[in-house]
Parts: C-alpha cells; sequence; structure tokens
C-alpha cells in the first residue's frame, strides 16, 4: 500500500471511529467501508493494462440501502468491466457520519472521485460554494440528459448556468408508515389530519400501548419536524420559511412548533439509541403504530420481505395529502478527482435507465428519470410515481433540499436543545437566530 494512500485510510478510519464514538450510535452495524481494501489500484485488467478505480462515497450500507447500492454497482460491472469500484461507504442513516468524514476529506484536499449529495442547497450552498464539484454540462449534452430529467429538479442542481449532478432518484419524506393490524385491532382509520392523528395515539396510549409513535436517533427527530410543521403550515407557509416570505418568528410557526411538541409526547423514550431502521422495526413488531419517515423505509421492509398492506401500510403524513416533499440523492464530480475518467464512467450509469432502474426499485425510491419501466416498481413506489406526479412538491430540510449545510447545523442545534428542555418558545427564538445567522 502507498504511504499516502495508507495515510488517507487511516485518517479517515481515524475520524470515523471518533465520530462513531462521539454518537454513541450503534446504527447499521454492516459493513462501513470497503476503502480498506487497496488491492484495486494495482489489479490488472484483462487486456494487460493496470485496472482503473473509481471510489464512490455514499452512506448506503445497510438496512435496505446497500442493497440498492449494489444493484446499481452490477449494472456498472457490466458497462465497465475494466475499473475496479471502490465503495466508500459510511454507516449512519442520512449521511450523518458519512458527511463528517467526507467533510475532513474535502478539506485535506483528499476528496472521492464521487459522492452523494443532495440535491438543493446541501449541493449548490455547500459544495459548489467551496469550489469542490465539477460542472457536468457536457455529459448532460452527450447524454441527452435535459430530456428526460424532471424539470423541478435542474434548477436545483445548477447555479450560473452549470449543472453540477446527476440525481438517481426521488424521495418523499412526509410518509406515514403504519401496522395494519394494530390499527384495525383498535378500530382506528388510518388518520388524515394532525388532530386525527393525535387522537388516535390517544386512543392507542389508553389501550396500553406506550409509544404509538417510533422515533429514533436526532436526525430523525428533525424529520418528523419537517414533515409536522408542513401538515401545519402547509406548502406555502413551509416552502416560505425558505424564501424569505415566512417569518421565523410569526404565530403559524408557534403553532407549528407546538404541534410537533405534542406529536413527541407519544414518541418512544429510548429514541436517541435507535436507527431510523430500529424504529422502523417497532412498527413492524407491533410495538408502535406509527412512524414518520422517508420512504426508504419501503426498501428496508422490502429487504425484510415484509408485505405491502399487510406487514405495514402507509399514507401521506396527516395533513399533507396532495403535498410531496421531496429529496433527491445524486452524484457528484470532484474537481481534481483522482480517477476523472473513471467516475466520469460511473455517473454514466448513475444517470442511465439501466442504473436507475435496477437501483431504485430496491432503494424504495423513483427513478429520477421520467422514462423508468412502471413495471419494475412494487405497489408503493407505483402511489409516489402517481403522487410525484401530480402533488404540489415542497424541499425537505432535512435531507439537504432547502437550506445549505451551515443553516441545517443552526437548526440541528437548536433541536438538540429543544429534545432535552422541550421548551417552545427558546427553540421559536434559536429558529430565528438560526435564519438570520445563515439564512
Ligand atoms: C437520506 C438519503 C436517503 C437515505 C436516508 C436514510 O438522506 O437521501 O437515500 O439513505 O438518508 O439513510
Amino acid at each position: 500500500m502507498r504511504k499516502s494512500r495508507f495515510l488517507r485510510l487511516l485518517a479517515v478510519v481515524l475520524a470515523f471511529s471518533m465520530i462513531t464514538a462521539a454518537c454513541g450510535g450503534d446504527e447499521d452495524t454492516t459493513d462501513t467501508t470497503a476503502a480498506a481494501d487497496d488491492t484495486t489500484a494495482t489489479t490488472s485488467a484483462p487486456d494487460g493494462d493496470m485496472m482503473d478505480t473509481v471510489e464512490v462515497f455514499s452512506w448506503w450500507t445497510g438496512g435496505g440501502e446497500a442493497a440498492g447500492l449494489d444493484a446499481m454497482i452490477e449494472v456498472f460491472a457490466t458497462t465497465d468491466p475494466d475499473i475496479e469500484f471502490e465503495n466508500s461507504a459510511v454507516a449512519g442513516g442520512a449521511g450523518t457520519n458519512a458527511r463528517a468524514v467526507l467533510a475532513s476529506r474535502l478539506q485535506a484536499n483528499d476528496p472521492p472521485d464521487s459522492w452523494q449529495g443532495h440535491a438543493g442547497q446541501e449541493l449548490i450552498g455547500t459544495y459548489v460554494a467551496a469550489d469542490q464539484i465539477e460542472p457536468l454540462n457536457f455529459l448532460y449534452d452527450e447524454m441527452g440528459w435535459l430530456d428526460v430529467m424532471p424539470e423541478t429538479l435542474i434548477p436545483l442542481i445548477s447555479d450560473g448556468g452549470n449543472i453540477y449532478s446527476v440525481p438517481v432518484n426521488i424521495h418523499r419524506a412526509n410518509v406515514l408508515w403504519t401496522n395494519p393490524t394494530v390499527l384495525a385491532d383498535n378500530g382506528i382509520d388510518v388518520p388524515e389530519t394532525l388532530d386525527d392523528f393525535f387522537a388516535a395515539m390517544d386512543t392507542l396510549q389508553a389501550a396500553g400501548m406506550d409509544a404509538p409513535l417510533a422515533m429514533g436517533e436526532q436526525w430523525t427527530a428533525l424529520h418528523l419536524l419537517e414533515t409536522i410543521m408542513l401538515s401545519s403550515m402547509g406548502a406555502d407557509g413551509w416552502s416560505g420559511l425558505w424564501d424569505g416570505t415566512v417569518s421565523w418568528d410569526s404565530a403559524e410557526v408557534t403553532k407549528a412548533l407546538e404541534d410537533f411538541a405534542k406529536a413527541l409526547t407519544y414518541v418512544n423514550a429510548d429514541a436517541s439509541a435507535l436507527s431510523w431502521q430500529d424504529a422502523g422495526q417497532l412498527v413492524l413488531d407491533g410495538d408502535s403504530a406509527f412512524n414518520i419517515m422517508g420512504d426508504w423505509a419501503e426498501g428496508f421492509y422490502r429487504e425484510l420481505e415484509m408485505e405491502p398492506n399487510v406487514d405495514f401500510g402507509w399514507a401521506p403524513v396527516p395533513g399533507t395529502s396532495g403535498l410531496f416533499q421531496f429529496l433527491s440523492d445524486s452524484f457528484v464530480l470532484a474537481k481534481n478527482a483522482p480517477h476523472r475518467d473513471a467516475a466520469i464512467a460511473w455517473l454514466k450509469v448513475a444517470g442511465s435507465l439501466e442504473g436507475q432502474d435496477a437501483f431504485n426499485p430496491v432503494k424504495g425510491s423513483i427513478p429520477a428519470r421520467s422514462d423508468g419501466d412502471r413495471g419494475l416498481y412494487g405497489e408503493y413506489l407505483l402511489s409516489a410515481m402517481d403522487d410525484w406526479a401530480s402533488d404540489t412538491v415542497v424541499g425537505s430540510l432535512t435531507h439537504g433540499v432547502v437550506a445549505n449545510d451551515s443553516w441545517k447545523s443552526e437548526i440541528d442545534s437548536a433541536m438538540g436543545i429543544f429534545l432535552i428542555d422541550g421548551d417552545v418558545a427558546a427553540f421559536q427564538a434559536a429558529l430565528v437566530a438560526a435564519q438570520v445567522a445563515s439564512g
């Protein structure tokens, strides 16, 4: 192993262990990174040339997430058999750990060739702002992607006429996952409004269920917050918070935060120790009736061979019917990528119909491309495709669409304090300050 590479790997491993130690979480115990295997760089291709490699960084390591990535890697192995895929995925839902590792690598001028980034402000307000990724207009021209990628998405991955990433999917954040048996046994209809939702959970608690709403570690609380705020404030109210037309100081924000505080009263006491998969499992096991999570939960349930509408059900988060709170995973090309040509080959697969139709049916997302083969997708994903086509689309905070990293991290800090003290007025004041500091 070359010395510089060894030092880099050591730095990554140390950074990762520091982060996991600091988080104290037991998330995704699945293999975290294939980066430790350095044999790829020296392997010979069948024609005798040195084998090329591409290092791809993500946080898809298990619990329904790795399977999707693996399916796309399989396609890559057929289109580019001479390029070794170096999987540098780092475990942890929503990229909480991975993005910290990535940030330290970028700071050390040691980028992976390509990494997972969310369309929206995470991309534009973070990586583009820091001049860390290359524009990909040449690839869009060559591959004709402007004809197949949704018009709503292109502005979110563009800046100054340049397009900066290749979206592989569309995920929906505002999904309520249910245990149909628990609901039926308690005579509860799937709630359509926040009031119905709270009433249903009162009924369940009265029947002896401690925590009708399953939740996990802090980012899943942020995820819950954004969906409850959308429910409480509506699409214009939510989107207005990010374009400056709605004040963080307003009464409607106060009401939304009170709704969120009420939702938290139904949550499991051990939330901070659980991954999103653990929280989803509580619903499958009937320990909870509901979980609010993005539709990667469908990929998790699929991997567990759960039957849709029998073992689990779904609906828009109460009060958000007709609204699609979206996010999109996309892959970027690092500036000064160590293996630029190989990275471009990977991006071509990420943007291809074949790649997307292999990845998404397993991942629990719908293709970013508009020409996906519906015959390959399960019942939930078909409903998501229909909703994506007809609903009002708004962006996710937790998953990078509406705020850049610095704003989001201010909000996250405020959330951390709120989860301890439950003080709505102080929380709102901190959110106002976060907007002033970063908005
Ligand atoms: C999101 C990401 C999804 C899924 C989820 C849970 O941020 O966009 O693809 O991985 O985190 O880890």
